[in-house]
């Protein structure tokens, strides 16, 4: 479990720098953003482990209620059994992810749908059963620290506009 937080640690801290430059941030800028948030440096994070099991009639069961993660992001590694759906729009619909050998998928959580003034949406999810076999998923989530106020970037709030929300901790949220 160590050697694995090692490991996710390194990989959220790629992804949050990959994630402020698909914003459109230079590499100045998101040096000057993690020098005045030191995002970063302060996220923690907080591993789950799932397991859901198997059920005869699964239409009738509760694997996870639909939700948003509320932190940062998430990264989700699901066994070879399938549980996963998203919602999409137009037309509402739930839509399963695969589960790929070897691969993380990523949830965009509310804090940093906050944290990029709403440009990553936070993903609406939930998590079902399977009629025949048991399923396992590991959850690592990444947050602010609980008493950190979390901002909308200056970076995403386009120039003349006020940010789309208020500053929050997570407790508060
Ligand atoms: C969660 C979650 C999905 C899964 O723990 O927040 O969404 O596949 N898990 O178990
Ligand atoms: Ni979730």
């Amino acid at each position: 479990m160590e050697e694995f937080h090692k490991h996710m640690r390194a990989l959220a801290d790629k992804l949050l720098e990959l994630f402020l430059m698909a914003l459109g941030l230079t590499d100045e800028q998101v040096g000057a953003v993690e020098a005045e948030r030191r995002i970063a440096e302060t996220m923690t994070a907080t591993m789950h482990l799932n397991w859901y099991p198997r059920c005869p009639d699964p239409r009738r069961a509760l694997g996870l209620i639909a939700h948003t993660d509320s932190g940062f992001f998430t990264f989700v590694l699901q066994s070879l059994v399938p549980g996963l759906q998203l919602f999409r729009h137009a037309p509402d619909r739930w839509v399963g992810v695969p589960a790929v050998p070897g691969a993380f998928v990523v949830n965009v959580g509310d804090l940093f749908h906050i944290l990029t003034n709403g440009r990553f949406h936070s993903v609406y999810h939930r998590a079902v059963v399977n009629r025949d076999l048991d399923r396992i998923s590991l959850g690592y989530f990444l947050g602010p620290p609980p008493h950190d106020k979390v901002a909308p970037l200056r970076e995403a709030v386009p120039p003349g506009r006020t940010p789309a929300y208020r500053a929050v901790t997570w407790p508060e949220y």
